[in-house]
């Protein structure tokens, strides 16, 4: 099976082709924001500029924060039905558009904070319109969203058919003003994504295809976009590596590769594609025995071996290793061992195997 309902709309001039699009979702909306990059990357300018040559009212709320919390989004359901607004359209990274989500579905259902995980309160939702200003989570293509318990310290998502985008915008444009350490740390989450593909126990070669291409994209475009962050083609294909990750992990979910990271970014800040990319050999060695097919028709497709891949990897500079507290092994073990991703490894994982892996990268 391959699920996908959203209409995605790409490349060059992709918000003034999509306004028909636009026209049809509502008559007020909600504009869901960061700070600062939704501004920066001239995706609001743009954005505003369409709704207003549509006739389309809309009002911004722009608290989230790089790891929404979900306060946020009760804060930001309540804007939404004091403004009267019909439709919610997610700009910037992960953040905004999973926070957009979360706020349509918690304002459709009257949720409190308490019920934002409970899945079958959601009867209905806000239509979504998400403009990535990143190339990474992918989150314009899934039904997920991923928010943090601040009283909990515990970061999960959830997912739900209703919180697929409608329509999905896709101008890499946005990202040109990317400094290279976000650029990075974005793209080894969009990898992490595409390989977590090939290993979920949900996997199918539907898939495959986006597996294999977006990961050649990153190995190729990933050290240009660094280095020239206004390169069209490599900007482009980082964005299309992105879709295609929250492609794939909209059928399969994501593994222990990401319940490994959220306790490492809820605790130690860690940005949440580095998280993964820290773990991402030694992922790759406790899954291999039992994916090895796959990973070797994954190499062979990209024509390199995995030894060649996994110095590519470890050429890039990220940072490696994190300072972990013992009591830290300790809680996050059992969270890492409930969270709802360990349902899809390609085998049983332990705790012995997650205390190996956070203690390989103990610095
Ligand atoms: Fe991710």
């Amino acid at each position: 099976m391959f699920y996908c309902p959203v209409r995605i709309i790409s490349g060059d001039n992709a918000m003034q082709k999509a306004e028909s699009h636009l026209a049809v979702l509502g008559k007020k909306a909600l504009i869901v924001s960061g700070r600062n990059s939704a501004k920066l990357s001239g995706a609001l300018e743009d954005l505003n500029h369409i709704l207003s040559r549509l006739g389309i009212a809309s009002c911004i709320f722009d608290k989230v924060t790089e790891n929404p919390v979900l306060q946020d989004v009760i804060e930001g359901s309540e804007f939404m039905r004091e403004q009267a607004c019909d439709f919610v359209i997610g700009v910037g990274g992960g953040s905004p558009i999973d926070a957009a989500k979360a706020i349509s579905l918690a304002a459709a259902n009257r949720l409190q904070a308490s019920e934002l995980y409970l899945t079958d309160k959601f009867l209905k939702a806000f239509p979504i319109v998400a403009i990535p200003t990143t190339s990474g989570t992918g989150t314009e293509a899934t039904q997920y969203s991923v928010l943090t318990d601040p009283l909990e310290k515990k970061k999960a998502g959830f997912g739900h058919p209703l919180a697929f985008p409608k329509l999905a915008i896709l101008d890499a444009k946005y990202t040109y003003s990317l400094p290279a350490e976000i650029t990075l740390h974005t793209a080894l989450d969009a990898l992490s994504h595409l390989l977590e593909g090939l290993y979920s126990n949900q996997r199918s070669p539907l898939m495959y295809p986006c597996i294999y291409s977006g990961i050649g994209l990153i190995i190729k475009q990933l050290p240009v976009a660094m280095i020239d962050g206004r390169n069209k083609e490599a900007r482009a294909e980082l964005m299309q590596a992105s879709l295609y990750g929250g492609m794939v992990i909209a059928q399969g979910s994501t593994t222990l590769q990401h319940s490994i990271g959220y306790p490492l970014t809820s605790e130690y800040n860690i940005a949440h594609g580095l998280a993964n990319a820290m773990v991402m050999e030694e992922i790759m060695n406790l899954y291999q025995p039992h994916v090895h097919k796959e990973l070797d028709a994954l190499f062979a497709a990209l024509q390199i071996g995995k030894e060649q891949f996994l110095e590519w990897l470890n050429a890039l500079p990220y940072q490696k290793n994190v300072h972990i507290s013992d009591e830290f092994i300790t809680t996050a073990i059992p969270q890492i061992m409930a969270s709802r991703n360990m349902a899809l490894n390609p085998l049983q994982v332990s705790a012995v195997d997650i205390r190996r892996i956070l203690e390989k990268i103990r610095m």
